[in-house]
């Protein structure tokens, strides 16, 4: 399916060359822009990606652009600008550099892509949506953020891991901010369609979701230098896909909630339905009491970076 689409991807780094690599060699889109402030780099990354794509015999078209206005025109724009977290670091660390860069990067190419679609991937990730939705005033669904698939698939990867036998299929469902007070969701998980019950004990499932919430500082440890790319990028992938194809698929993302699950003017990570018009449909899942306190505390240590981005933006 390679559509007449643009995707434009701001940051080259691990995570934004990895991705372009992705969707380029996926083929479905028409063109890949690339942008980063160090010009060789991007350059680099787009010939780089452009002849893997080759290889794939995929048709999408790999560019990079210097300034905004060669970025221009994207039906989707991914922004993974910004510094990534060193060992000790948490991803509120982050907080005022990264919403600095977001500021003025989302703020530079808006105009030229008066009808994109933006996936934020920059952390601490909900704080940096709250962040970018502020800059540009634009309307809430068209501004997600992606960590909920990505800390999904780990929670998938913690469940195979335990298992004795290869499952068809595991289900994994996360939401909540992006940090250490994310919300794994065991009753909405499933291995084969059945139960994590039928397959884990109590404190089995406990491991999984301690394990889930560490699983990026898991790989940030071991790098040393950065944090992971592989899951990131393929996550955002399959966001950008459901844009571009207008699937209405169900993703965890996060997103301004607007008195759902009982909140507002706050960004949280909640299952939505991904389309061309961005995020259509906040799902509300029935939480149980303690995943209803869980989630409760995300809200709060979301609230506290968003206060800080309020008195400082
Ligand atoms: P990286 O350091 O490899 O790449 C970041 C890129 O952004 C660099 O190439 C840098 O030159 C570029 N950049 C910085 N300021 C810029 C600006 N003003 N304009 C254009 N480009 C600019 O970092 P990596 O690993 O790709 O991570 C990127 C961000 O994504 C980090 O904030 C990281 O914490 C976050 N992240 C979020 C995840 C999530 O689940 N939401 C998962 C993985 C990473
Ligand atoms: C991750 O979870 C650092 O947010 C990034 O890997």
């Amino acid at each position: 399916m390679n559509t007449n689409k643009k995707v434009g991807i701001i940051g080259a780094g691990n995570v934004g060359a990895t991705l372009a690599s992705v969707l380029a060699n996926k083929n479905i889109c028409s063109q890949i822009v690339l942008k980063d402030l160090r010009a060789n780099v991007v350059e680099a990354m787009a010939l780089d990606v452009s002849q893997a794509a080759r290889a794939a015999k995929s048709s999408t078209k790999v560019t990079f652009a210097q300034t905004a206005q060669e970025f221009n025109n994207c039906d989707v724009v991914v922004i993974t600008a910004g510094i990534p977290r060193k060992p000790g670091m948490s991803r509120d660390d982050l907080l005022l550099t990264n919403a600095k860069i977001m500021t003025s990067v989302i703020n530079e190419i808006a105009p030229f892509n008066k009808n994109a679609i933006y996936i934020i991937v920059s952390n601490p990730l909900d704080a940096m949506v709250y962040t970018a939705l502020k800059a540009t005033g634009l309307s809430k669904n068209r501004i997600v953020g992606m960590a909920g698939v990505l800390d999904s698939s780990r929670m998938a990867h913690f469940i195979e891991e335990k298992l004795t036998f290869t499952p068809s299929e595991i289900k994994a469902a996360v939401m909540g901010g992006h940090g250490d007070e994310m919300v794994p969701l065991a009753n909405y998980s499933s291995v084969d369609g059945k139960d994590l019950k039928e397959f884990f004990s109590s404190e089995e499932i406990e491991d999984i979701i301690v394990k889930t919430r560490n699983g990026g500082a898991q790989i940030v440890k071991l790098l040393e230098t950065g944090s992971a790319y592989y899951a990131p990028a393929y996550s955002t992938a399959l966001m950008v896909e459901a844009i571009l194809s207008d699937s209405k698929e169900t993703y965890p993302c996060a997103v301004m909630l607007n008195g759902e699950y009982g909140y507002e003017n706050i960004v949280a990570g909640v299952p939505v339905t991904l389309g061309k018009d961005g995020f259509e449909k906040i799902v509300e899942l029935e939480l149980n009491e303690e995943q209803k306190v869980q989630f409760a505390k995300s809200i709060a240590s979301i609230k506290e970076l968003v206060n800080t981005i309020d008195n400082n933006f």
